[in-house]
């Protein structure tokens, strides 16, 4: 007999990893949000409590993030039951870390373990992203995919996504600062320029190939000469204060590379392991200059993707 009550664990995320805009990023499983479901006569979604680091969320599922990933997997299996939903927080709100997405990456997992004929994984990242849809107003899967697979995923496709896990080296690690100023993915979204510059899109084209060949073939040179982003960071950066003294402090410490995580204001690092502590201390100083509090994570970039933690 199938379960009547799951709950399932979907770790944060870092989108675009400099070079990759809507099409890369990796988990972060420090910090992540869980769902638990209950399976109900009634159809749709109840959501009956959202706790944790965010409480103030829509409790209609058509405006939840997770309440909509789950709504289009009801129409996707046709199912004739419906589900009660508790959300259980662990992403700050607006932070950059993928919160959208982990919500409905753990929704839509804890569904599928109640279901006689699963979801494959590239179904269950199509419902997921029906979901992001609600928070960014566009879809894209740079958060929803190593959410659910684990590391660094790079997306291919949006209707027919394909999706590619990248090997990365095991010596970096990632540092994660998360300063304690809001930014609206939205906001962010519609900042960006409608048009890119010829000689920066050959830049970022070059940096993203040479950033994953060189997770392919070890090659931490190549990855360090490749993790720039040429032309989102530029226009973004405005709504991080202390964001270009973060970055300097980062690489002064002897970071591969150091951006913004998404839409931020999380701002991430990768580097050696061995400087991952001066990394991170630098750049919460930095913040601390500009009179900005943060929390801070040392994580590998290889972690695991989403996950039922129980089941009855
Ligand atoms: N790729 C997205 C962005 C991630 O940077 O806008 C946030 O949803």
């Amino acid at each position: 007999m199938s379960p009547t009550r799951v709950t399932a664990f979907a770790p944060g995320s870092v989108a675009n990893v400099a070079i990759g805009f809507d099409i890369l990023g990796f988990s972060v499983d420090a910090v992540g949000d869980r769902v638990t479901l209950t399976r109900s006569n009634k159809p749709g979604v109840n959501i009956t409590s959202i706790r944790g680091v965010v409480q103030d969320l829509p409790l209609e599922a058509e405006k939840n993030t997770a309440g909509q990933a789950l709504l289009a997997l009801i129409k996707m299996r046709e199912l004739s039951f419906g589900f009660e939903m508790q959300i259980d927080k662990g992403i700050p709100l607006s932070s950059g870390l993928g919160g959208s997405a982990a919500s409905a990456v753990a929704a839509v997992v804890a569904a599928n373990a109640m279901l006689d004929a699963p979801l494959t994984r590239i179904e269950l990242l199509k419902v997921a992203m029906e979901g992001e849809a609600v928070a960014s107003g566009s879809r894209h899967a740079d958060n929803i995919s190593p959410s659910l697979f684990g590391g660094l995923v790079l997306t291919v496709g949006i209707d027919n996504p394909r999706v590619k896990q990248i090997p990365v080296p095991e010596v970096i690690h990632a540092v994660i600062v998360h300063p304690h100023l809001q930014v609206s993915t939205k906001a962010a979204r519609a900042i960006l320029s409608r048009t890119v510059n010829m000689s920066d899109f050959v830049w970022q084209t070059a940096n993203l190939a040479g950033f994953i060949s060189g997770c392919y073939t070890n090659d931490l040179d190549l990855i360090k000469a490749s993790l720039e982003d040429v032309i989102i960071e530029k226009q973004r950066q405005v709504l991080i204060p202390g964001f270009i003294d973060v970055r300097a402090a980062a690489l002064e410490k002897g970071a591969l590379g150091c951006s913004i995580s998404g839409a931020g204001p999380t701002v991430f690092a990768l580097c050696l392991e061995r400087d991952t502590r001066a990394v991170r201390d630098a750049m919460v100083q930095a913040f601390a200059a500009h009179h900005i509090e943060a929390d801070k994570w040392i994580a590998p970039v290889q972690s695991g993707g989403a996950h039922v933690v129980s089941s009855e």
